[in-house]
């Protein structure tokens, strides 16, 4: 639109600066920023004016990691991109950064138009993708090529899930030499999947059936032992790497031992992992089921290691992962046996909100809470500067932060599309208050006034965070 919206009185924070500043959008884009009061700022004129004083003016947040209508385990994630893009409007995220699926045996092509078909005309908000490799052979290392070309710059693969998404030594290697070549970022589901079957085999021969016995096979061990495989096979293959949902203490210290030694090595973490543990997975009646997600959340003494490596940027952003499912009809698929559990946990609207209730706990500042949830994502997977900061030529995606409001977390209130929530009940102080994406409103004052099919295919760079 090329209406001009001034934004007045709040304090703006960027992953490198707070400052009290008004900010002038023009056609979708930040025009200008000076500081509040100065005669600059004073001449604008604008045809609408938004009152942020009292508030923080941030931008977008970026989730880097979510799994709308992700088929999984016979069923299909519950939030459509409609309804998940629009929850994560209301959390304060404008991008998301979903996974299209190669099915094994088919073409990477097949698997990305399925997804472009599956969010076209329904985001509320501005979408990427990257795109999962099942089947890592001579074609799909060609097609690489392509999608780096089209701005779809990253690859998932799994060491866990055998059978499904799961890719070999063998296959990883090529698909980081590839990687090394062409720009892309290789992005790790680091757990040892063959080891990991063959724990829960045994588990549920014993009568092990149970949710928490999910979290029980999947041992740290085995994520950092794949940890560990997956930074040496990117080392040989020269390829940066980028280790998905980090949630143990020693995948943590993997991480830093390989960005001690310099090496182009990153990590992400998920709220689940920095706020909920194994107790959640151990509560009665199959509710357990409910915090199922691999990585599994980890007893709670790893969550000091997962913020101090936010701290020391061992570990460089936080996503959500989201990827629900609901607990009547989808999770229960699982009674009686942990592995038929759908793994995910909802979280796309709570991240901005959590990470804030971060920085008043003191785990981190607020600079490092803008960094770590819109800056260093969208650097990371090359939408930066035009997301993930507000400066001259950036996308107006703002959000306008109330820092004092208190909320309390719940299913009742929220808008995913999932019967529950792995916060329920949680206090939060602050609140999204106001949300443009592009200069277009898409909350006005705790409002919904977005639609679908504003929200765009956003191409992406490579990674600039090299
Ligand atoms: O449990 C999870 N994380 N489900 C989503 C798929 C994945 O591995 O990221
Ligand atoms: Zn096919
Ligand atoms: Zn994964
Ligand atoms: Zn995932």
């Amino acid at each position: 639109s090329s209406i001009r919206t001034l934004i007045r009185g709040g304090l703006v924070i960027t992953a490198s600066d707070e400052l009290h500043a008004d900010v002038l959008i023009e056609d979708g884009r930040v025009a200008a920023l000076a500081a509040h009061g100065t005669a600059a700022a004073d001449t604008w004129t604008a045809d609408r004016t938004i009152d942020a004083s009292g508030k923080y003016v941030i931008p977008g947040g970026v989730d880097a990691h979510t799994h709308m209508e992700l088929p999984f385990g016979g069923t299909a994630a519950s939030d459509t991109f409609e309804t998940g893009t629009r929850a994560a409007a209301w959390g304060g995220t404008t991008t998301i950064v979903d996974f299209a699926v190669q099915t094994p045996g088919h073409a990477l092509r097949e698997g990305l138009d399925t997804w472009y078909e599956k969010a076209d005309g329904k985001c509320a908000v501005d979408y990427a993708f990257h795109m999962i490799l099942s089947d890592v052979n001579e074609r799909t290392l060609k097609e690489m090529d392509h999608l780096v070309g089209e701005g779809v710059t990253s690859f998932k693969l799994f060491m866990a899930y055998p059978g499904v998404f799961y890719s070999d030594d063998g296959q990883i290697l090529r698909a980081m030499q590839r990687a090394s070549g062409n720009g892309g970022l290789i992005m790790m589901h680091a757990e040892n999947g063959i080891a990991i079957d063959v724990l829960v085999e045994q588990a549920l021969a014993r009568g092990e059936t149970d949710p928490r016995h999910h979290g029980e096979v999947r041992k740290v061990l085995l994520e950092a032992e794949a940890t560990h495989r997956a930074i040496q096979l990117a080392r040989v293959a020269g390829a940066p790497l980028y280790v998905v949902h980090v949630s143990a203490e020693e995948a943590v210290a993997e991480l830093a031992a390989a960005r001690d030694k310099g090496l182009p090595v990153f990590g992400e973490t998920c709220p689940q992992y920095l706020f909920l543990s194994t107790d959640n997975l151990e509560e009665p009646d199959f509710q357990g089921a409910k915090y199922v997600c691999s990585t599994p959340l980890r007893p709670r003494e790893h969550q000091a290691a997962l913020w101090r490596g936010l701290r020391t940027n061992d570990l460089q952003v936080v996503s959500t992962d989201h990827c629900p499912f609901c607990f009547r009809g989808q999770k229960e698929l699982g009674r009686g046996d942990f592995s038929k559990i759908p793994n995910g946990l909802p979280g796309v609207e709570n991240r901005m909100d959590l990470l804030h209730q971060a920085v008043l706990d003191g785990h981190i500042s607020r600079r490092r809470w803008i960094e770590i949830a819109c800056a260093t994502p969208a650097r990371m997977f090359g939408l930066y500067p035009q997301k993930g900061t507000i400066a001259p030529g950036s996308d107006a995606d703002i959000v306008l932060y109330d820092p004092h409001a208190e909320q309390v977390i719940s299913a009742e209130t929220h808008h995913m599309n999932v019967d529950y929530s792995a916060y329920e009940g949680k206090r939060i102080t602050g609140r999204v208050d106001t949300v443009l994406s592009r200069g277009e409103l898409v909350i006005d004052r705790r409002e919904f006034t977005g639609r679908a099919g504003h929200g765009a295919f956003i191409p992406r760079s490579t990674c600039q965070y090299l």
